[in-house]
């Protein structure tokens, strides 16, 4: 055994003996009410699968709101995307599904509709809608979605806003976007500049950055990013919005520079910003990425990969689509991933597990067929604040 798997084995004990006095775990994967099984058909209060794939959830006074793209419908893999197997079902739209404790939650409906009769709409049916993500700004009172919008040969490469004045819409459809058009990013080199058949981020400076998978954070100030892959994947950027969270300001950075990571997702603790996200495979999993900053803006530096034990450099089956702090516990997390079935996507399934952290603050995600919340954070109410 190598040095560092020795580490790996004894950090990750200790881990898991720390961790068993915080969590509580089911004893079995059966399919029962109040309790997590990643990987299981997870059924709505209506008894039907949910349908909220790509998601993100958002907490507000006292309800958890999860937003997803709804996949039904027939998978297909169109000619344009033969050579990388990119599956895709007509668009539906956003899905909500609300819930106060975390296990059950209600079918809240369709809250960002597909435009079926608008061909050269964003929204129609033939186009490509992933990955929507709420946020609440408390300033103006307004709910904000932000989703990856493209063509169905994700050429277009944007990103989409949508509004609403209650968590479970109907959102209004703002427009779509390259983001910070015209503008270089802060940390850009003189060699960033130079126009260059590989150089995107020169080649896209006056349009605008390519955007795909994408998330949003809100941090502590208010002050709301954008987190986006670009430059044909290659790199991410980090975006400051501006104050109503309608558009991007010009003030970005690249980061993990030529590491092609997907499925951001963006999690605060302890005063630093933590990035899970994923390698750029299309729907097959791959292994996590991890990094941590100390300024959202960054710079920021890569961990390795949080996933331990078997599978773990599949992400479990997995990939990335949001973080969720538990109201209530300071430091309890959940990390939220989608298990995409290429050929038949509306069979998709979540996994969430816990996010466990060592006390040198190191964290990790292991494997559990069934687990719960630690007792307490079940009054959710309590906690109501934003
Ligand atoms: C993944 C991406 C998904 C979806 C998929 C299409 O890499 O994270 O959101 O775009 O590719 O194949």
């Amino acid at each position: 055994m190598c040095f560092c798997a020795k580490v790996a084995r004894q950090g990750g004990l200790l881990l898991a003996i720390w961790f068993s006095l915080a969590v509580s775990y089911a004893a079995d994967n059966s399919l029962v009410r109040g309790q997590f099984a990643p990987g299981q058909i997870w059924q709505d209060t209506d008894g039907h699968p949910i349908n909220a794939h790509g998601g993100g959830i958002l907490f507000h006074n006292g309800t958890y709101y999860w937003y997803g793209e709804v996949k039904t419908g027939r998978t297909f893999l169109p000619d344009c995307n033969k050579s990388w197997g990119g599956t895709r079902v007509d668009v539906t739209g956003v899905s909500c599904y609300s819930s106060t404790n975390l296990y059950d939650w209600k079918n809240e409906g369709l809250v960002l509709r597909a435009e079926p009769n608008a061909p050269e709409h964003d929204l129609h049916t033939s186009k490509v809608l992933e990955r929507p993500k709420v946020i609440y700004n408390r300033t103006t009172k307004e709910f904000v979605m932000w989703m990856h919008v493209d063509s169905q040969d994700y050429a277009a490469a944007r990103t989409g806003v949508a509004v609403s004045t209650k968590p479970t819409g109907p959102f209004r459809y703002l427009e779509s976007f390259r983001p910070d058009a015209g503008v270089w990013p802060e940390n850009v080199t003189d060699e960033d500049k130079k126009p260059g058949a590989t150089n995107s981020l020169a080649r896209d400076f006056k349009t605008g950055q390519m955007s795909r998978d994408l998330t949003v954070f809100v941090d502590d100030d208010g002050k709301a990013y954008l987190f986006y892959a670009s430059e044909e994947n290659a790199t991410m950027h980090v975006s400051l919005l501006t104050p109503d969270y309608h558009h991007t300001t010009g003030k970005y950075n690249r980061i993990f520079v030529d590491r092609s990571m997907e499925a951001p997702a963006i999690f605060k603790r302890a005063g630093k910003y933590y990035i899970i996200a994923s390698g750029c495979t299309a729907w097959a999993p791959n292994a996590a990425r991890m990094g941590v900053a100390d300024s959202i803006l960054g710079p920021w530096r890569e961990l390795t990969n949080p996933c331990v034990g078997n599978d773990a450099d599949k992400t479990f089956f997995s990939q990335s689509a949001f973080v969720l702090p538990i109201q209530g516990r300071e430091d309890f997390f959940v990390f939220v991933a989608d298990r995409w079935n290429q050929w038949d996507l509306p069979a998709s399934r979540y996994v969430w597990l816990p996010l466990e952290f060592s006390p040198t603050g190191n964290s990790t995600l292991s494997w559990h067929d069934a687990w719960q919340l630690p007792q307490g954070s079940k009054s959710l109410r309590a906690a109501a604040g934003n």
